[in-house]
């Protein structure tokens, strides 16, 4: 018997590292969305889950990475909103922005926050609003890249604002956000899970959350409509995927280990203290994540053609 492990032992899905692909660079808020859930997904697998962090491109790159993966659960997407808006704003992707695919569950909704450099010469949102179309073109706005979050609330806020901005792109919103901080951009439009301490801190200038209702996590900030923007909500939400092809049973195992994510305490906390809401479990799955992916993507495409603003 010398040598024989039990056959299921051995085969039981996972049994080595699995690497979660963060399409952003490290330090935003998808980074920090995917180190909270992939550590407490590890334990449940059994397994260590890293973070690979492969930024540009609107998160585009590090989709076609996974895209091209092979489809054994070993290498996983941890992406957000932009798997929505991609195949409608990218025309001429390396992969297919939908078939490439299979979910395994909804992860968070997350918040936005408009945001300045502190000492940008605004104090309100209306005030904002006058010196971007008095200085048109001459304020700078940091995003992401072209269907980031933070350039999705960036066309929301020009459209609200009715004048340009100078767009500044970043492999995510962590090192824009440094240069938010140090002055070297002036606005920036991000979710609560990057902007929270940096507000807190003082570090940054906050002018409104994009949401109907105030933040439990900033009840002092006024909500875009109140603050005299109206138009300006939306919600960023994460999601969880392996390449197509990903036998169902190792999808159910992820999405088992993401539900349990989901309900720990430490990871449920630290999103509430962001601002940023994990899912309930039941949309953790491929069958529901599908089914909101479709109708999200559905939901962008009019909005999108309407703005007729494409990535090449
Ligand atoms: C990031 O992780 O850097 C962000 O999600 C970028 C964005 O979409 O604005």
């Amino acid at each position: 018997a010398l040598g024989f492990a039990p056959a299921q032992a051995q085969g039981t899905y996972p049994t080595r590292t699995i690497t979660v692909v963060v399409p952003f660079a490290a330090g935003g808020p998808t980074d920090t969305v995917a180190r909270l859930v992939a550590e407490s997904m590890s334990r449940d697998l059994g397994q260590t889950v890293v973070v690979e962090n492969v930024g540009g491109a609107g998160g585009t790159l590090g989709a076609a990475r996974v895209a091209q993966a092979r489809p054994d659960g070993q290498t996983l997407l941890l992406h957000h909103i932009g798997m929505a808006t991609a195949p409608t704003l990218y025309r001429r992707l390396s992969y297919d922005a939908v078939g490439a695919f299979a979910p395994i569950g909804l992860v968070t909704e997350v918040p936005m926050t408009v945001i300045a450099r502190k000492d940008l010469p605004a104090k309100d949102l209306k005030e904002l609003a006058a010196l971007i179309r008095k200085e048109t073109t001459g304020i700078n706005y940091a995003n992401a890249g072209i269907g980031a979050a933070s350039h999705l609330c960036g066309l929301l806020l020009q459209k609200a604002v009715d004048a340009p901005m100078t767009t500044v792109p970043y492999r995510g919103t962590g090192p824009a956000m440094t240069d938010l901080i140090s002055g070297t951009v002036d606005v920036m439009c991000d979710q609560t899970t990057n902007t929270t301490e940096q507000i807190r801190a003082g570090a940054v200038k906050v002018f409104a959350v994009t949401t109907p209702e105030r933040l439990p996590s900033m009840p002092d900030v006024p909500t875009a409509a109140e603050a005299g923007l109206p138009g300006m909500e939306v919600t960023i939400w994460h999601g969880l995927y392996a390449p197509k092809g990903t036998d169902a049973a190792i999808l159910e195992r992820l999405s088992k280990a993401l539900q349990t994510a989901l309900r720990d305490p430490k990871v449920s906390q630290r999103f509430a203290d962001l601002g940023t809401t994990p899912v309930a479990q039941e949309r953790a799955t491929p069958a529901a994540h599908a089914s909101f992916w479709q109708a999200d993507i559905a939901k962008w495409k009019p909005v999108i053609e309407a703005a007729g603003q494409y990535a090449d």
